[in-house]
């Protein structure tokens, strides 16, 4: 069985390939704008295996910084993966994956991500390690008081700069968020059923904007973005307006808890939810030394904040690879020599996927089998100190392919 890049000339094919198996057009979409509109693609990012000259199994991975606390990392999110439901369970999805997991790894990705089935991707290295919140608007909710004039009004194409500054400063922090680029094929909606618009203030600044559209066929806002208060209290109000003209009794908006938004409808008396469904979030890491390499300005952010500011030690930690990071007064370096003597933590990949992105924290990973940490409560501290516990969430594409 040979994995290859899939050639422009099957690329009709692996769209028909992905109606069969997933029998909607979202994911042929999702492949369309990909190979024919994003600069980032290159050819090997599509990844396929064929029977008697016919794709039979496809995977595609698309090219995004993904963030990693201030970090921004080199990450691959994997979307679609689809072998033809004449040849599935015979081993062509499980070739494509673990050929893509090496390719990436060739190719220099710290890390991947993708929302995927939990039973299939862990036979790949990933591990659950996204959350998916969601806020629940009500009609019977008040409005929002909104003072100054604002307007609303349909996305065009030169808000684009605005909505993906707004959008950036939004997930800045937030773990496995992708940076957008202002390109327009990153925001153009494709489908005329997703309603993109934006609110402007009385200076005519774009300062929020929102996709209206369905998810798992119920009517929610995809993605909503906020500069300030003002815009906070538009974007409630027109959520709140949405649900009561759909009937509906309760009106979703997927985001993150540490949005601003979710902060002013959570004031505003909305709840916020765990969201199941869609598939697990899951992540990998694909290269530990670039990827901690990378994260050696974060990791001093985070010691500097901590009582361990003016440690002097040595952090090993043993996974798929080892990891050296030396730590002296504060500042950090990464190499990949044993050292003898040192902390040290031995963790098997499915648990260091989640440590890395803060999804589970050490203290309860320590209990789990096949974890050693050398260097009693203190090791635990600074691993504590270095991977804190947070609500990693990302890999969203929805105003592009829905
Ligand atoms: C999911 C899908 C891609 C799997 O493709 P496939 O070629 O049939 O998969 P494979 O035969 O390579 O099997 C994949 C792995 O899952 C294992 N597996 C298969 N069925 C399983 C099950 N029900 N439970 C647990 N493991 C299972 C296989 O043993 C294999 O693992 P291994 O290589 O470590 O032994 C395919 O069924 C499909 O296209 N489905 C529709 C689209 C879809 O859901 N895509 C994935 C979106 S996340």
């Amino acid at each position: 069985m040979i994995v290859r890049p899939a050639e422009p000339k099957e690329y009709n094919d692996i769209y028909d390939l992905a109606d069969a198996a997933f029998k909607s057009h979202l994911e042929r979409m999702m492949i369309l704008v990909t190979v024919s509109e994003d600069p980032r693609f290159q050819p090997g990012d599509l990844r396929v295996v064929s029977v008697d000259d016919k794709v039979v199994s496809m995977m595609m991975l698309l090219r995004r910084p993904l963030r990693m606390g201030r970090a921004v990392l080199k990450g691959a999110i994997v979307a679609p993966v689809a072998t033809h439901p004449d040849h599935q369970g015979k081993g062509y999805c499980s070739a494509v994956m673990r050929d893509a997991v090496q390719y990436m790894k060739t190719h220099g990705f710290d890390i991947t991500i993708l929302w995927g089935n939990p039973w299939l991707y862990p036979h790949y290295g990933y591990s659950p390690a996204m959350v998916k919140t969601e806020l629940v608007v009500k009609p019977t909710q008040k409005k929002a008081n909104v003072k100054s004039p604002c307007q609303i009004r349909p996305f065009v194409a030169a808000d684009v700069e605005s909505i993906t500054r707004i959008y950036n400063h939004n997930t800045a922090t937030r773990t496995c968020a992708e940076v957008r680029s202002p390109a327009m094929w990153e925001w153009r909606p494709k489908s005329s059923e997703v309603k993109l618009e934006v609110v402007t203030d009385a200076e005519g600044k774009v300062i929020g904007y929102w996709s209206l559209g369905t998810d798992w066929g119920r009517p929610c806002a995809h993605e909503v973005g906020v500069l300030n208060d003002e815009a906070c209290g538009v974007v409630f109000n027109r959520l709140l307006e949405t649900a009561k003209t759909k009937g509906v009794t309760e009106f979703y908006c997927i985001i993150h808890p540490a949005h601003p938004f979710t902060r002013f409808a959570f004031l505003q008396g909305s709840e916020v939810r765990l969201r199941s469904g869609g598939g697990a979030g899951m992540a990998r890491v694909l290269n530990p030394i670039s990827l901690l390499t990378t994260m050696e300005k974060e990791f001093e952010h985070r010691l500097h904040y901590s009582e361990l500011h003016d440690l002097e030690g040595t952090l090993t930690i043993m996974s798929e690879e080892t990891v050296v990071l030396h730590i002296d007064q504060g500042r950090v370096s990464t190499d990949a020599e044993t050292v003898v003597g040192g902390l040290q933590l031995d963790i098997p990949l499915s648990s260091f996927n989640q440590l890395i992105t803060g999804y589970i924290d050490i203290n309860e990973l320590v209990k789990r089998p096949h974890i050693t940490v050398t260097g009693g409560k203190h090791a635990l501290r600074l691993i504590d100190v270095l991977f804190p516990a947070g609500l990693p969430s990302g890999g969203f594409l929805p105003l592009v392919w829905e």
